[in-house]
């Protein structure tokens, strides 16, 4: 049946899972993305287009669309070539790098660029199927940046907005890309383009008008064809409801401190959870923690860090180096700084349910959120959420998304290494009073800027930019 939503993302919320004895079935992917629109895609009986990992040809039976748990999703097919030229190569190794401040150097490749184009052309196509007379349709993020101006041509019925959950680059990194006029052109196709913050936004109005040549005022594009296009900041979130009530049960508040007796209690624990990414600043905050250690500050008698590296892209040969990297890091800090029962690292290299994740949130004396550059970072704002009793401390990058926001944490800037050192220190010696005074503030800005907030902006925003004739309004979530 065509839906009045359409939710156009490089993944599906689910992955698919083989099964011990060999039967593959669905396994919920924990992203935040899926609780944020979980709501408005149930109120609107809405259709979720998106890859479901793997490539095609093992297994195409289940590239039907199917409904899991009401929700109704259309899985789209990646070939192995595509896999490796859209996804790997184009995706994460040409756009991800340069929409990061260049932390990797970006390869450009004219056949990564042609399946890039192919891919697009294919959710593109998927979404005109699946979509509704009038329908709205909301894509996501850097893969499917030429999907709005595609689907626009195939349907002009549409309502259709465009959200980018990574940073948008400064004109002069965004310029070294050979095929920047066709990616703006194809973000044009929206009638909403969202970003995490207002500079991303005035970045991409900025390029819009140099390199387009469209005329801007403002957050508006004007289009020759008497369109206009809004480009405007709706900073991401988490469902800290959720997570704050997660924190609160008793099997969380037991593993946590099943955690902290593990580490050696009343070790204080330093946190950092990131997946494997060369943007998150992993090797750079080990070394600040281990020259913390090394030049007596701290003991390891007294303090762990224990680093959560979620696996990631690992085809990718810059992610292959970097684990290589910091597993090598960890092996000699540990064997340098260590003692029996006290390594001064505690390393995982593995992803958990979201029970685990509040659980080392809440046994966490110290959060350490340092990446170069990063869109948002969800974790930072997860850990907030996760400690209800306004304790704990965060130091956070200047250079994530998030720090926007909780400008009550230990800022920093990662690339300073004695900068890093001292704020390491300093949140972890500070009293509780002050602990919760930064807290409170932090949980407060939370709680009022949560997920369904941000979800119901957007919308709203694209429901009174969109000209389209035909096009219906989306009806809100229903929300316990
Ligand atoms: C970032 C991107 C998402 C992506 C996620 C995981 O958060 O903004 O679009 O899904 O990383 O990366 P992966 O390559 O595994 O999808």
């Amino acid at each position: 049946m065509p839906a009045d939503l359409v939710i156009v993302a490089n993944r599906l919320p689910v992955d698919r899972v083989t099964n011990p004895d060999g039967t593959t079935g669905w396994r919920r992917s924990p992203g935040g993305l899926v609780t944020a629109i979980e709501p408005v895609m149930r109120a609107n009986d809405g259709s979720w287009i998106g890859w479901p990992g793997g490539s095609a040809g093992d297994g195409d039976e289940a590239l039907e669309p199917f409904t899991d748990d009401g929700l109704h999703l259309v899985p789209i097919g990646l070939t192995a070539e595509e896999v490796e030229r859209f996804y790997e190569g184009f995706s994460n190794g040409t756009i991800w790098p340069i929409y990061h401040d260049l932390v990797a150097k970006p390869e450009f490749h004219r056949e990564w660029w042609d399946s890039f184009v192919k891919v697009n052309q294919k959710y593109a196509e998927k979404a005109a199927e699946v979509a509704a007379e009038g329908a709205t349709v909301w894509v996501h993020d850097y893969q499917l940046q030429l999907v709005p101006q595609m689907l626009r041509d195939l349907r002009p019925d549409l309502r259709i907005g465009f959200y980018l959950h990574i940073p948008f680059p400064p004109a002069e990194l965004f310029q070294q890309l050979p095929w920047r006029r066709q990616v703006l052109e194809g973000l044009l196709g929206a009638d909403l383009v969202g970003f995490q913050l207002p500079g991303g936004a005035q970045n991409f109005v900025r390029l819009v008008r140099q390199r387009v040549g469209h005329k801007t005022h403002r957050d508006l594009v004007y289009l020759p064809d008497g369109r206009t296009v809004r480009a405007k900041a709706f900073p991401i979130s988490i469902d800290a409801g959720g997570f704050e009530k997660l924190a609160l049960t008793d099997s969380v508040v037991e593993r946590a401190s099943t955690i902290r007796e593990a580490l050696g209690n009343p070790r204080k624990i330093f946190l950092g959870i990131d997946r494997l990414d060369y943007t998150k600043g992993i090797y750079a905050r080990l070394r600040a923690f281990a020259e913390l250690i090394e030049d007596g500050h701290l003991d390891v008698e007294d303090a762990v860090f224990v680093q959560v590296a979620v696996p990631s892209r690992e085809q990718v040969e810059q992610y292959r180096i970097l684990r290589d990297d910091i597993e090598r890091l960890v092996g000699r800090i540990n064997g340098d700084l260590g003692r029996i029962g006290r390594p001064a690292i505690s390393y995982l290299h593995n992803s958990y349910p979201r029970e685990e994740m509040a659980a080392l949130y809440t046994a966490a004396d110290v959060m350490v959120v340092t990446p170069y550059r990063d869109g948002m970072n969800l974790v930072a704002k997860e850990f907030v959420a996760c400690r209800p009793h306004d304790d704990g401390a965060l130091v956070l990058s200047e250079f994530a998304g998030a720090a926007d926001e909780l400008r009550q944490a230990w800022l920093v800037n990662p690339y300073d290494l004695n900068g890093m050192k001292s704020a390491l220190l300093e949140a972890y010696r500070a009293e509780p009073k002050e602990l919760t005074r930064r807290m409170k503030a932090m949980r407060k800005t939370i709680r009022l800027h949560d997920v369904a907030a941000w979800a119901d902006a957007f919308m709203a925003e694209l429901a009174t930019v969109s000209h389209s004739t035909h096009a219906k309004a989306v009806r809100p979530a229903k929300r316990s």
